[in-house]
């Protein structure tokens, strides 16, 4: 009798029960923006309309929507290997694509840790760089230092680092004995910059100071994002990165790149650090090693930290962290298949080509109404707009529903500011088409 109650009683399918994440949740509701299918930079919503796609999901589709070669490729390793055990056992294809990752990273940048999203990645990086000091005998080392405007995803490390006050005020102490640099960001002197800001490499200087307050001794690792992406877009100042490499080098701290969204072309090199010559010890990537398909991150630690945990009885697991579905069989596939696309249409050489060109668009809205700076990297643009006197955040809401209903264009908001990172197929005609209709909808708005 339970079963056939059960049979009958079907959920109502509204949208109430899912609780969506950095949404707001009430106004959605309201207003819905439902997405049914995507081919290459589009869009296509649940009511059949077409919207390009200025946002590559959520920095995450670098080679466009569904195509073929990955998804034939996460078709082909569903049927073949569900899933293998990822301790103590492993599947063929882990090991490939951690060899094609740590081949496109920079110097000895050459072990590959997988997990599944960014937030784990950072978490990941973390951990290891405090066993890295411990391993070696430097237990003290356990300060770690952020900044603020930094984003590094949602778990308790990656909150505690980051510096987006929504993102921790309501969750509690964090992780103890966390420090942050100032952010990179000054509008007096940076606005309206077409990559790295001439301005603001001093800001690197600051560490000298947490240094001298904490001593060195204390300080395990300085994470930062090489752009910090989802505070508004703000490119590293020139020599900014280089700075803090040369003091931590001093100090004998680990450097942590972010690479989460930077990582796999979004600035026209594999990985940030290559376009700026830094090459930290511990770098994180997610998002486009699988172009958003199936979900996949990791951290890449340079030989000497890998080495330091490689001591001790053979049979005795040398660093306790992992999750069940790192290297995950669908992943690694959807990896393996992203990666040689990348490389067969040069993708990343791509978005380096086309940078001159998407500034150049970019600031092609400079003067128009509320339009506070517009800043650009790679294949990627924040555009700033003045706050309504009603309330911070209500421009640029308005703006991400004009785009999606009257638009016909998926952009990305954060406070008030625009963020645009197409996928690195866009034609140029597409990136005229992504900055004539965001033009519009700023007008829309003003
Ligand atoms: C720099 C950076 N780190 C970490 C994350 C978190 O990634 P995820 O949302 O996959 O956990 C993000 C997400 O945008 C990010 O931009």
């Amino acid at each position: 009798m339970a079963t056939a109650a059960r049979q009958t009683s079907i959920a109502p399918n509204d949208l109430e029960a899912y609780w969506m994440g950095f949404t707001a949740n009430r106004a959605f509701k309201k207003a819905p923006r439902l997405i049914a299918r995507a081919k290459d930079m589009h869009y296509f919503t649940t009511d059949g309309r077409k919207l390009i796609d200025g946002t590559a999901g959520l920095w995450c589709c670098n080679a466009g929507h569904n195509r073929e070669p990955i998804v034939e490729a996460i078709q082909r390793q569903a049927a073949e290997l569900d899933y293998a055990p990822a301790f103590q056992c492993a599947h063929p294809q882990a090991f490939e694509l951690a060899n094609r990752i740590s081949a496109l990273a920079p110097a000895d940048l050459d072990h590959v840790f997988f997990c599944n999203s960014g937030s784990e990645a950072v978490d990941t990086a973390l951990k290891v760089a405090l066993a890295y000091h411990a391993v070696r005998g430097e237990a003290a080392r356990t300060r770690l230092i952020g900044r603020e405007r930094g984003y590094h995803g949602v778990g308790f490390g990656g909150i505690s680092v980051g510096g987006i006050v929504a993102n921790r005020k309501l969750f509690g102490t964090l992780l103890a004995g966390v420090d942050h640099l100032p952010a990179t960001y000054d509008r007096a002197n940076q606005a309206f910059t077409k990559g790295e800001p001439e301005y603001g490499a001093h800001f690197a200087d600051e560490l000298e100071r947490i240094v001298a307050l904490h001593d060195a001794s204390t300080i395990a690792a300085v994470i930062v994002e090489p752009m910090a992406g989802s505070t508004g877009v703000l490119p590293a100042p020139k020599g900014y990165l280089q700075r803090l490499r040369a003091i931590c080098d001093k100090y004998g701290i680990l450097l942590i790149l972010d690479e989460v969204i930077t990582g796999f072309g979004r600035l026209g090199f594999p990985f940030a650090a290559e376009r700026y010559g830094v090459v930290p010890d511990i770098m994180t990537f997610a998002k486009g090693v699988t172009s958003g398909t199936v979900p996949m991150g990791g951290v890449v630690v340079r030989k000497p930290v890998y080495d330091a945990f490689m001591r001790g009885p053979e049979h005795v697991v040398e660093l306790f962290h992992g999750y069940t579905y790192s290297a995950h069989p669908l992943a690694c596939a959807a990896g393996l298949a992203t990666l040689d696309l990348y490389r067969r249409e040069k993708l990343f050489e791509r978005a380096y080509q086309l940078e001159a060109k998407f500034a150049d668009a970019a600031m092609s809205l400079k003067g128009l109404p509320t339009v506070l700076d517009i800043r650009t990297v790679g294949l990627t643009a924040g555009i700033d707009l003045a706050s309504q006197p009603d309330g911070v955040g209500k421009r640029a809401y308005a703006a991400m529903e004009r785009a999606f209903h009257d638009q016909e264009i998926m952009i990305r908001v954060t406070g008030e500011t625009i963020a645009l990172t197409p996928p690195l197929i866009v034609s140029e005609t597409e990136i005229g088409e992504i900055f004539d209709k965001v033009g519009k909808v700023i007008r829309a708005v003003a």
